[in-house]
Order: structure tokens, then sequence, then C-alpha cells
């Protein structure tokens, strides 16, 4: 080889190692038990962070980001808070498209306020009015942290805690956490068991599992926020959204339910057939936008825990992608974003603006133990909580 030759020899394997380097920073995934996973360097991963942002120790545990994936999709998720840190699928031009809000590092997560970006939210959920509920006859007062209620769990709830991780396969990853009896004044040691599965043609199914030693009461859900133009890339106002939800339950000031399930017909949270989120957002009339900020309401599904059933279905205006929703549980929390202020940095240099994202978040209805009427959240000794919910990602042209 003489030496023009051998500089661009030299040249081309620097430019091949460099597009190597850029097209997937983390062509290893660490377990926490720290055997390895290679991923596949034929997927494009770029729009996934960097695995080492993850490697952290937070309480003493060590904190990871896994990277799952099938096909065309791919699903980052750290078991701090067993996040989603990023869900990765194609637009309609094949694009490979970041769907789900994050940030690139877990520093980000440890110290960023209750944004629940991505979290697995529990003991319970959603809200509890006045941080009390009662079971068997004990009052039980709970972590306040929404005002005078109890939001997703209390102070810490499920959402800042390290959760054991073990990756099955390369499309599988289960966590677990052991919530002790009394940890945020809820009764019972209470196992919680979460299996994130990424299937063929682009689905995301979690899996929840959970027992306990004492009576308890539990409702476990992801707090994924979602922009199917890709995270941080505007407005999500323009969104065509599909509730299969005839009813819904209305709220007082505080966001609380009242106890009621109201028809959907003729108000601004009807999304039986499809419309956009903005086109009645802004509807000043109306008493419930106005507690919410705009929408922020658990719908009571037709679905009725039938998972074959669509409970939602939502798509993004510029990249054609769909996301459709199927859940076992009886309630789902439409929320877009109203408390987003632009204050926390996301991946790829975005911010958390204003609407720039939505929840769908399936679950029992808030506040549902001092509800008679809601379906009961109550879990016992010998009995397994299980449910699963599927995000499924499609195309439209
Ligand atoms: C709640 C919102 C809350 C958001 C972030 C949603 O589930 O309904 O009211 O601001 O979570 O905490």
């Amino acid at each position: 080889m003489n030496i023009t030759k051998k500089i661009n020899y030299l040249s081309v394997t620097i430019a091949l190692l460099a597009f190597a380097a850029c097209q997937n920073n983390s062509t290893m995934s660490t377990t926490s038990d720290s055997t390895t996973t290679e991923t596949d360097s034929s997927v494009n991963t770029s729009l996934i962070p960097l695995s080492k942002n993850f490697h952290s120790t937070f309480d003493g545990k060590q904190t990871n980001l896994y990277v799952l994936k099938n096909g065309n999709m791919q699903v980052a998720v750290t078991n701090y808070g067993a996040r989603i840190v990023s869900i990765v699928v194609p637009d309609k031009n094949g694009n490979p498209t970041d769907v789900a809000v994050g940030h690139d590092n877990v520093d980000d997560y440890t110290k960023g306020g209750d944004t629940y970006f991505g979290a697995i939210v529990g003991r319970y959920g959603n809200r509890i009015a006045k941080g009390k509920f009662k079971l068997d006859g004990t009052e039980y007062t709970l972590a306040t942290n929404n005002g005078q209620n109890s939001l997703h769990g209390g102070k810490k709830g499920f959402s800042r805690q390290v959760w054991d991780a073990q990756q099955l396969n390369d499309s599988t990853l289960q966590l677990t956490y052991v919530s002790k009896d009394g940890e945020e004044g809820y009764p019972g040691n209470l196992t919680s068991k979460v299996t994130y599965t990424v299937m063929s043609n682009n689905k995301l199914k979690i899996d929840y599992e959970a027992s306990t030693d004492k009576n308890t009461v539990l409702n476990l859900t992801n707090h994924c926020y979602f922009n199917l133009n890709g995270q941080g890339s505007g407005t999500i106002l323009n969104h065509n959204v599909m509730i299969n939800a005839d009813r819904y339950t209305p709220v007082d000031s505080t966001l609380i339910p009242t106890g009621k399930l109201e028809t959907v017909k003729g108000t601004p949270f009807d999304f039986t057939t499809p419309k956009t989120i903005g086109e009645r957002v802004n509807d000043t009339a109306n008493q419930q936008l106005k507690f919410g900020h705009g929408y922020d309401h658990n719908y009571v599904l037709n679905s009725k825990g039938n998972i074959n059933e669509k409970a939602a279905e939502v798509t993004g205006d510029q990249s054609g992608i769909v996301m459709d929703v199927y859940t076992l549980q009886p309630g789902l929390q439409f929320y877009i974003g109203n408390f987003m202020d632009g204050s926390h940095a996301l991946k790829q240099g975005k911010k958390d603006d204003f609407r720039t994202a939505f929840c769908m978040e399936t679950q029992h209805y808030p506040d549902s133990p001092n509800q008679p009427n809601f379906p009961s959240t109550e879990l016992k000794p010998g009995q397994q909580y299980q449910s699963t919910t599927i995000y499924a990602f499609s195309v439209k042209k």
C-alpha cells in the first residue's frame, strides 16, 4: 500500500468508526446484575440516549438504561422509577421518530420536578382526596403533595424509587419494586412487577402484577408523555384523538371526582368521534375545562376491561404516526400537559413547553378508595393483581 492509499484507507476507517459511534451510542446495555445484552447494530439507535448517562447510584442502588427492540421499534427504559425514556417508531416516511418525552440522563430525572415523565406511578396513581381513606374501618393518612390531596403515590411514590431490573431478552424487561408496609402511609408490604415488552408490529405491552401481605389499595399506571410528531416538536393541539368513552368523571376545583359519571355528549369532552385536541379546549364556558386548566380528566372506558376493544386512538398531524391504546383497566386519564412550562430540558436539546405532549394513563378512577360507586381498587393477601396495557403504533399516509 502506498502512502496516499494508506491515508485514504485510514480516513475511511476513521469515518466508519465515527459513523458507527453516532449511529449507536449504546451497543451494549447493562442489566443491574451486570450481565450485558448486545443490541443489534443494524438498528438505528441514534435517538436513544447514551447508556452511560444513566449509570449512577441513587439510594444506594444502581441505575441503568435498558434498550429493548423488535423490528423497527425501540424502547429505552431506566430502572429509576421504571420509566420509559424513549419510544422510537417509524413515521409515515419511514423516518425513526422518538414519540416519548424524556431526559437524556438520569440526573435530570432524579433532580427534576414532579413531572412523572415516563414513570410507573403508584402505589395509587392519580389523586386521593385530602390524603385519607378508610379500609376495614381503619383510617389511613397519606403524604399529601398536591395541595391538600395525595397525587401519584405521595412524596416519592414508585416513580422516584430504583427498581430491580432484569432484561429477559432483546425485547423484554422486568422491573420489581417492594413497597414496605406503611410507606407513604399505605398498609401492607406490596410487591409490584412491571414487564415492558416490545412486540412485533410496533406494539409496546406493559404488564403489571402485584401482591400484598395486608389489605391495601393500589392503582398502577404508566405516565408516559407522548408527542406523536416527535418529542419536543411543538404543540399537540392538532393531534387527532378518539376516546372510546361515553362518560367521564367530572371533578371539583382540586381535581377530585364528584362521584358522578357524566355523559360527554354535547360537551368538549366528547371524543367518541375523532377531533383535534385543540378544537374545543378553549371553551371558556366549560367549568370542567377551567378546573383542569384544559383536559385533565378520567374517562369511563366503553371497553370495560376488554383488551381487544380499542380504548383510544391518537394521530400525529405531521408524522402520520397513530397510537392505539388497549387496556384491561376501566379508566383512562387524558392529560394534555397543562402544567408543562418549558422549565425542563428534554432529549435532543428540546424543552417541555406548554401542551407539547399528552398522557393516556390507563387506570382505575381517581379517588376510588373514597368513592363507593367506583370499581374497587382493593387488593387482599392471596389475590394476584394483574393488568395489561398495549400502546400500538402504526402510520396513516
Ligand atoms: C395529573 C395532572 C398532573 C400530572 C403531572 C396527571 O396524571 O392528572 O393533574 O399535573 O399528572 O403530575
